[in-house]
């Protein structure tokens, strides 16, 4: 398929004023999408000092990154930074819900290529994503490893010059490693997600916060008293989970790993299987990144109104296909909420067509939390641009130094200040001779 790149054409004379390197909903969003990114800024002070330190220097001087992650205001933050640091940028949206159309139109009025609208379909998604590499990237950005996988199967020949990409999300990251592991990956990725400042908060905080926020933007409910099923209890869920709780949901979730079904049962989950979840729940959302986790037996035996969706990278862990199967007709009831009506009447209502509730129904994680994930990407990609010619075609984890360099800047920026331990406590530490 072929889209034209945006034309700006004025209103009244028909002239032509613009002609953006860049395929969005509507330019004219732009000082409302500038608006939403100043506030994110305003909230992001380790990715802000980061460009900061880098913009005289300009590191990334000569580099031209493709990248392909949620175009939010938070990723704009961290597209301007790229730019600010020298880079050369060419954008798209790694989920066809998730992109904010006045962030994509302030990020083109800016000049940056992008190509991102909201409610796009999946061929759109990948023309999208072959738009940026007409750029011939040196590195890669990823949010589930689209762009990655796009290189290798339809443009090969472009890995030879690229550097070394990023990957934003333990289903990406998952992917890159079984691909290292085959011998398959082209170049050099670094595991953003797998730093601890990335999954132990953006996951966990981020994703509890944002799912319930998606949540109750699309449905209103109360979520007081709800038996609230909770899939997969790994960073994710066990983030739902504590923020369901916390708004006085009764929550259960179910599991796969039994170290992690323990561990939530010693949190004081109620932990059952999800055929037993089934008929018990009044909301369900998967946070497993694993298909096929509710399917037809389970819309079968689930209560009239009960509320379903998925904070998961892809689309695959609600059978939505299997409940079209099962219904007699659907209807929009709200945005982001479509009522399923089944034969014989009960209703089933499905959030954001299974796509992650958090960024189809609401803004995706707060700022103060992608400040730390995204200031991993920056450094990531300051990394690769200095020293990707010399990685091996494997999956690298972020460097505790700068796991441990960002969470100390966070909270020096929270005014939290900390103890640091003293020599003899260091000594202590490593003293293997010392006794009781
Ligand atoms: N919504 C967001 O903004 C957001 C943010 C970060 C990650 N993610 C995505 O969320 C998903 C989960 O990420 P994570 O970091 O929590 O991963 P994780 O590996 O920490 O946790 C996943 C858990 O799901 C469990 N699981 C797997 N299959 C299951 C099944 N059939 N039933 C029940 N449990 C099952 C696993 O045992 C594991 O404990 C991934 O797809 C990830 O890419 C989404």
């Amino acid at each position: 398929m072929e889209i034209e790149p945006f034309v700006v054409i004025h209103p009244e004379t028909g002239e032509v004023m613009k002609v953006m390197n860049a395929k969005i909903a509507d330019p004219k969003l732009a000082e409302a999408g500038r608006l939403r990114i100043e506030w994110a800024e305003s909230r992001m002070p380790v990715l802000m000092a980061l460009k900061k330190k880098h913009q005289e220097s300009k590191p990334l001087r000569g580099m031209r990154i493709a990248g392909c992650l949620h175009v939010t205001k938070e990723t704009a933050v961290l597209v301007r930074a790229l730019r600010a640091a020298g880079a050369e940028v060419s954008w798209s949206g790694c989920n066809p819900l998730s992109t904010q159309d006045d962030v994509a139109a302030a990020l083109a009025d800016d000049g940056v290529s992008i190509y991102a609208w909201h409610g796009m379909n999946v061929d759109e998604f990948y023309w999208c994503i072959r738009k940026t590499l007409e750029m011939k990237p040196t590195l890669t950005l990823d949010d589930g490893a689209d762009l990655i996988f796009t290189v290798h199967k339809e443009a090969p020949q472009l890995a030879a010059d690229i550097l070394g990409g990023t990957e934003e999300t333990t289903t990406g990251v998952h992917r890159l490693r079984a691909m290292a592991a085959d011998g398959a990956l082209r170049y050099p990725v670094i595991a953003v997600n797998d730093a601890e400042t990335k999954w132990d908060f953006d996951n966990v905080y981020g994703t509890g916060q944002s799912s319930i926020d998606g949540i109750l933007r699309a449905t209103s409910v109360l979520l007081a008293g709800k038996h609230f099923v909770v899939a997969g209890y790994g960073h994710c869920g066990r983030g739902v989970a504590m923020r369901a709780r916390g708004m006085g949901a009764q929550v259960i979730v179910t599991e796969v790993k039994p170290t992690a079904a323990l561990k939530a049962t010693l949190e004081g989950f109620n932990v059952m299987t999800m055929d037993e979840a089934a008929h018990i729940g009044d909301i369900f959302i998967t946070a497993t990144g694993m298909k096929d986790v509710i399917v037809k037996r389970h819309f079968e035996s689930m209560k009239n109104g009960a509320i379903v969706c998925n904070t998961g990278h892809y689309d695959c862990e609600i059978n939505l296909e299997q409940l079209a199967a099962l219904s007699d007709r659907s209807r929009e009831v709200r945005p982001n909420n479509r009522e399923h009506v089944l034969a014989g009447g009960r209703s089933i209502y499905v959030l954001a067509d299974g796509r992650l509730v958090n960024l189809a129904a609401a803004e995706g994680h707060p700022s103060e939390v992608m400040d730390m994930s995204f200031a991993n990407q920056f450094m990531s990609m300051l990394r690769l641009a200095r020293e990707g010619r010399d990685l091996e075609k494997k999956v690298y984890d972020i460097p505790p130094a700068q796991d441990e360099e960002i969470a100390r800047v966070k909270l020096e920026t929270m005014a939290i200040a900390i103890d640091r331990l003293t020599p003899e406590q260091v000594k202590y530490a490593t003293d293997y001779s010392a006794g009781t």
